[in-house]
């Protein structure tokens, strides 16, 4: 397997290869093609990987001992061999980073079980970057976000605390989202309860108070999700987990999702719908944008 850029499709001849990045793969630093894993990587093979997703502010990764501290927790929870250190993933972010000139970023670290057999067991890591703007969602870049709620039924099971790369159940809602060309889509359950985003968690204003599903349910413990609860206290306003239903959904003053790379963001419209209000999430947005800055000195 390789980890060259897709493609996309385009015509080879109508439009110039993009530059290959740099990858850092087990230790070494490699450039797009060249960057491989084994077949017999568990991670390649069965999905057996664990991965983490993080913003670069001015060269500098946000909450860095949070996204490890979630990764480290769950490897170990879930037997892998253990992760490079996280001084050496530090190390090797700062190398990717440096190597292709990026500043503002969007950074991926992954681990995978490994190459089985024999003792100790081999782990696959690698760590990759881009540039942020590629990855920004397209209607919260322009201000008006906006999601569906997925029409296939969702249960996160007892893996879905854990950022894993078996991602299949989480794309096929991403695609409906691309299909409906909105930002994002919303997980629920087949009774009906609002769970987060496939890349996303979810929070509703209700009746003044903010409330977002409780990590009970099974969903992923987002770093900005914690970052966001915690801006929340500071500012006075009122947030708590809660269970939400479907019909919560439709009668929200307003919605909005955090995620690590996308920050805060206000939805103008969720299933069609225009959501009356933004100024929360607008408002926990700024404080977000602010703490960031202030980290990235
Ligand atoms: C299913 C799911 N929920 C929530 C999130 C948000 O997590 P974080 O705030 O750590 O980026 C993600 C991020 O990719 C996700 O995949």
């Amino acid at each position: 397997m390789s980890a060259g850029r897709p493609s996309g499709g385009r015509d080879p001849a109508a439009a110039a290869p993009l530059p290959p990045r740099t990858l850092w793969v087990n230790g070494r630093l490699c450039r797009g093609e060249e960057a491989t894993l084994s077949l017999f990587d568990r991670g390649a093979r069965d999905g057996e990987g664990l991965f983490e997703t993080l913003r670069v502010y001015g060269g500098r990764p946000f909450l860095w001992e949070h996204h490890m501290e979630r990764l480290v927790l769950s490897a170990a929870e879930l037997g892998f061999p253990v992760p490079p250190a996280p001084s050496l993933l530090r190390e090797a972010v700062a190398q990717v980073l440096e190597t292709d000139g990026l500043s503002d970023a969007v950074v991926r670290i992954t681990v995978t079980r490994g190459v089985p057999g024999g003792r100790p067991t081999r782990t696959g890591a690698w760590v990759e970057a881009e540039p942020l703007a590629s990855r920004l969602w397209a209607g919260a870049a322009a201000g008006a976000a906006s999601a569906i709620v997925s029409k296939r039924p969702f249960e996160p099971g007892p893996l879905g605390r854990h950022k894993t790369t078996s991602r299949l159940a989480y794309h096929l809602a991403r695609e409906e989202a691309r299909v409906a060309r909105v930002d994002e889509a919303l997980l629920v359950t087949r009774d009906g309860h609002a769970l987060e985003g496939a890349v996303s968690n979810l929070f509703v204003v209700v009746g003044g108070a903010v409330l977002t599903p409780p990590l009970a349910r099974g969903i992923l413990p987002g770093i900005a999700r914690a970052l966001a609860l915690e801006l929340c206290a500071g500012l006075g306003i009122a947030a708590r987990e809660a269970d939400l239903a479907r019909a919560d959904l439709l009668c929200a003053e307003e919605v909005f999702l955090t995620n690590s790379v996308q920050e805060v963001v206000p939805l103008a419209t969720l299933d069609g719908r225009a959501l009356p209000e933004r100024s929360c999430g607008a408002r926990l947005g700024e404080s977000y944008r602010a703490e960031a800055a202030r980290a990235a000195g």
